[in-house]
């Protein structure tokens, strides 16, 4: 069933980016407006769903490096998302049961799934608040009822920075995310390229202008400046690339194209 009529306060007539995406992944929480921008991103990128699973199958990958190579256990998701088949949580402690995960988002929708859906865990936590505020989110009770920073914490930002324009200097906000983070900690992204030698079609300022009307605009960005979002960590091999190159399973094929987002893991030494 898809969902018709929106809880109180939540603006049904706007293409929101978090029910965009539920769509795309198959999800059932979303409206006409979201699954029409939907259909306009499949129009300029028919290979978009594929795309999105293609994310998700790198957040799993580096979920996964994380709990189990690099021995972390407490996780910040910030702009997790609505709750998908597998989530952040259920691939972190898959690896290790005892891990710890909040996530962070800014819509309401979400945030009221999570709740519902999180409620009966102790070691998951969803927080709706605006990732471009660290401080505010480093601070909350929540947050700070399950994350202990004096100790390593892996801070993921999947398909989110993408979303914050330069003028909110999205750079310096993770660096205060950074330098609030105990050395051995992590920071992990998924971000939208900007690319023209591989968008010929200008597919990126097609899919560009379908969020123009959307809950936030799509801001990519070229891989220099996806790099320094990592200045002060160590990055992990084989650094920032496409994600389908992020230590990618051996005969897993991927869902989309073989160059889609870019992404990248790295420690704080
Ligand atoms: C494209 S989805 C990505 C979801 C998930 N991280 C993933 O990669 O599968 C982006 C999410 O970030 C959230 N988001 C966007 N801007 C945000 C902000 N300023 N603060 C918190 N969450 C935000 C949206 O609501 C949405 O749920």
């Amino acid at each position: 069933m898809t969902t018709q009529n929106p809880p109180n306060g939540i603006d049904s007539s706007r293409p929101n980016v978090a029910r965009i995406y539920d769509y795309l992944l198959g999800g059932k929480d979303n409206f006409a407006a979201d699954r029409e921008a939907a259909r306009q991103l499949l129009l300029a990128s028919p290979d978009m769903a594929g795309i999105v699973r293609d994310n998700r199958s790198f957040i799993g990958r580096v979920i996964r490096y994380l709990a189990g190579e690099a021995g972390i256990r407490q996780f910040l998701d910030l702009g997790g998302g609505l709750p998908t088949q597998t989530n952040v949580h259920q691939m972190a402690q898959e690896v290790a049961p005892d891990a710890r995960v909040v996530y962070i988002d800014n819509d309401p929708v979400v945030w009221s799934h999570g709740q519902a859906l999180l409620a009966h865990g102790t070691q998951v936590a969803m927080v709706r608040a605006d990732l471009r505020e660290p401080a505010a989110v480093l601070r909350h009770p929540e947050v700070l009822g399950l994350l202990d920073f004096s100790r390593p914490v892996a801070v993921v930002f999947a398909a989110v920075l993408h979303f914050v324009a330069d003028e909110e200097d999205p750079h310096r906000i993770v660096a205060e995310y950074r330098d609030h983070l105990a050395p051995g900690s992590y920071l992990a992204i998924s971000h939208g390229p900007a690319s023209a030698e591989n968008d010929p079609g200008d597919v990126t300022g097609q899919v560009t202008s379908v969020f123009r009307q959307a809950s936030a605009q799509l801001h990519v960005r070229s891989e220099p400046q996806i790099r320094r979002f990592f200045d002060g960590f160590e990055l992990v091999e084989p650094g920032v690339v496409w994600i389908n190159e992020w230590r990618p399973d051996p005969g897993i094929p991927s869902a989309g194209q073989p160059r889609s987002l870019m992404g990248g893991a790295g420690r704080k030494p």
